[in-house]
């Protein structure tokens, strides 16, 4: 028995050295036609398959992958490399499709400090572009990301130390007669890359083709960079790395050649690896024996089921016209929301709004959870702007947004599609205490800083301005990790032809209404201000904007106590004294500030950010001399201020 092990563990020991002495015929280069032995470096739920397939992510939500060759390679200020991989990226869904994979050269082989989803597993949320970061990486992007100016959902990018690419391309390739062709990243198709680098030009080339064909003769990108300017150490390491979202994708790398000086060695493509079937398991035996039988049955069946069908024509009716095919991968089917809320079953109910329900779903084939709100229109009217709409507000990304993933129109209803938020909404946190404890002071704050963060972008950091117009508690949405995260925003032309039980004309809720608004019914970013100065003060003391029994107004009776001496007398009693005193302090004297009366008083969202973030200091105000026109407010009329007030301000 002993000796039998010993004889096994020589003869392994005998296959490792084998293998180890096979990589060292050159430092400078490798090549792997599958990975079956291959003794890569992973971390995250990167694993190489029986069969020697390399799967970065797994399929399911919100994971890493890297892999890397396990020893680190000779590189210096001059040397060039060569690069060829094969890959393939699997979508259950191909609207929505989860983040990409990307080639990697780096310093270190430690990305442990990085994050899944949009960053790829290259960076963190807080260190994009960072010089420190020693990493140039081609990605292989099949989402759309704002955050980083990404070009489109199917491309290819260069980047340096962070994820806003050097120089990105569709994917594709071009002929020789110099027509590009299209090519579907997450088709699932088996497609090879070469990324070369040129130690003298400084010039890197990366092209993309299907399997079986050779090196484009033009490359899809190019770009020149002093890569010995980003990897300063002597030896660098090489890999992969990829990330799922809310979406999942599956990547897998079938081979991969290295060459340090010299070209990429050739990939055996005989030897790769097959792809495991897209979905399911293979049929059984029993199945085919089976088949038969079940033919007859379908034959008697299929009378039945022409009469369900036409029923279920008519169940799933949806409306679609020829101008929103341009609007295609954001448009939902309604069988698909149908089956993904059960049938909109009371039970997946989530919520009831303003202007209708909200039901949790999970889409079917890719097992996103989605929030479904139904709306009821009737007007044809300025659908098609208003879809329009949709779709753009559909681009805004942003990590203190609900992302708004498409919609589905039927004869009188529309359905919008949102990203879930498996912790609802904040409203529930400040006052139903028997359903949601209640949150500390730092959740509250991280709370109030996501959601300026969030409306800053509206404001500011999108390529048009993007009004909020009713923020509020039940507009903020927290999601696995308490952050808040802004719903319903950008919403406004539809909501201006609609109107439901807890607004008033002018779009948004009493309370959170700038009193301007009143006069000139015209929504501006500091109209969104005032209402974010109104939810400031709501989280930080728990309390309504307006008392419903004393009809008193929070802000007035903030400001009350903060003339009386005892501002933190204003700060929620079921925080039991358990916060940071200066930190609520400033909330208060910021929620004041941003919902004061006057236009002119309030600060931007950019400076409110930079008060939250301690990098100034909010102006000196003088409770004696602040005021509050609560009747105006109250009433929601047009607010008169006596010349003297205006002229201490
Ligand atoms: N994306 C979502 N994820 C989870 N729950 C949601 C989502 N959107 C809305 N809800 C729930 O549905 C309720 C109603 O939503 P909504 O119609 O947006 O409210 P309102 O019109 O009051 O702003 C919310 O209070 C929340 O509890
Ligand atoms: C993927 O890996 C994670 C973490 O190891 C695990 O929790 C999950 O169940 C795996 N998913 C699948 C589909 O195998
Ligand atoms: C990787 O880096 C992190 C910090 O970024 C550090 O905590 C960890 O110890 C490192 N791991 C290894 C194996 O070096
Ligand atoms: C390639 O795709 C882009 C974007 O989807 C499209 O604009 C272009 O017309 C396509 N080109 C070809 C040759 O199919
Ligand atoms: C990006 O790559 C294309 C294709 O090689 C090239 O024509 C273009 O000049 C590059 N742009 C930049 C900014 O390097
Ligand atoms: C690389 O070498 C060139 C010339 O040989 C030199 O100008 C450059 O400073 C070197 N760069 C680094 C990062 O060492």
């Amino acid at each position: 028995m002993s000796s039998s092990m010993k004889r096994l563990s020589s003869l392994l020991f005998f296959v490792v050295l084998n293998h180890l002495s096979e990589l060292a015929t050159g430092q400078d280069e490798f090549v792997y036609s599958g990975f079956t032995g291959a003794d890569l470096t992973l971390d995250g739920v990167a694993t190489v398959t029986p069969n020697g397939l390399l799967e970065l992510t797994n399929g399911s939500f919100r994971l890493r992958g890297h892999a890397f060759h396990p020893t680190p390679i000779r590189f210096g200020n001059g040397s060039s490399f060569a690069v060829s991989y094969l890959f393939a990226i699997y979508c259950a869904d191909s609207n929505l499709c989860g983040h990409g994979m990307s080639f990697l050269v780096a310093a270190s082989n430690n990305f442990s400090d990085t994050m899944p989803t949009q960053y790829l597993g290259l960076i963190n949320d807080r260190n994009n572009g960072y010089a420190t970061n020693r990493f140039f990486a081609v990605e292989l992007d099949t989402n759309w990301n704002d955050e980083f100016r990404d070009i489109d959902n199917n491309h290819v990018g260069i980047d340096i130390n962070g994820l806003v690419s050097v120089n990105s391309s569709s994917a594709g390739y071009y002929h020789d007669d110099g027509n590009f062709q299209n090519l579907t990243l997450a088709s699932y198709q088996v497609m090879q890359v070469w990324v070369e680098y040129d130690g003298d030009s400084k010039k890197i080339d990366v092209s993309l083709a299907p399997i079986h064909m050779a090196k484009p003769s033009t490359p899809l990108l190019s770009t020149t960079y002093n890569l010995a300017t980003v990897l300063t150490e002597d030896m660098i390491y090489v890999g992969f790395s990829a990330s799922t979202g809310s979406f999942i994708s599956r990547q897998y790398v079938l081979g991969w050649s290295l060459g340090i000086n010299r070209p990429a060695p050739a990939i055996d493509i005989t030897k790769l690896p097959k792809l495991p079937r897209e979905g399911s398991k293979p049929r059984s035996k029993v199945l085919k024996i089976l088949l038969p039988i079940l033919t007859a049955a379908f034959v008697l069946v299929l009378g039945t089921t022409i009469i369900l069908l036409v029923r279920r024509r008519l169940r799933y009716a949806e409306l679609r016209e020829d101008w929103e095919t341009e609007f295609g991968p954001h448009r939902f089917s309604y069988k698909d929301l149908f089956h993904a809320t059960r049938g909109f079953k009371s039970k997946n109910l989530l919520g009831v709004g303003g202007f209708g329900k909200v039901y949790k779903g999970v889409l079917p084939k890719s097992r996103v959870e989605i929030a479904v709100k139904r709306i009821s229109h009737d007007s044809k009217q300025g659908m098609k702007e208003f879809i329009a709409e949709v779709v753009s507000i559909g681009h805004l990304q942003h990590r203190n947004l609900v992302q708004l993933h498409g919609y589905c129109r039927r004869k009188t209803e529309l359905l919008l599609v949102y990203e879930y938020m498996s912790n609802g909404s904040l409203d529930k946190y400040l006052y139903d205490q028997d359903e949601k404890p209640t949150l500390t002071w730092a959740q509250r704050y991280k709370i109030i800083k996501g959601i300026a963060s969030g409306l800053l972008y509206l404001h500011e950091e999108w390529e048009k301005v993007v009004l909020h117009r009713d923020i509020k508690p039940s507009n903020v949405l927290l999601d696995d990790e308490l952050n808040g995260r802004l719903g319903d925003f950008g919403l406004a032309r539809l909501y201006d032809h609609e109107t439901g039980p807890q607004t008033t004309h002018v779009v948004g809720t009493i309370g959170y209404l700038a009193p301007e608004l009143a006069r000139t019914n015209k929504a501006t970013p500091l109209s969104d201000v005032f209402s974010f100065g109104m939810f400031v003060l709501e989280v930080t003391c728990g309390r309504k904007p307006i008392d419903p029994t004393s009809q008193l107004m929070l802000a007035q009776w903030v400001l009350h106590n903060w003339q009386q001496g005892f501002l933190t007398d204003a700060v929620d009693t079921k925080l039991q004294g358990d916060y940071n005193v200066d930190e609520a302090c400033l909330a208060l004297k910021l929620g004041l500030l941003s919902s004061h009366p006057l236009v002119n008083l309030r600060p931007s969202m950019r400076q409110v950010m930079q008060y939250l973030n301690g990098d100034m200091a909010p102006p000196d105000l003088n409770p004696t001399h602040m005021s509050f026109n609560i009747i105006s407010l109250m009433q929601n009329k047009v607010s008169i201020y006596s010349d003297n007030e205006l002229a201490s301000q």
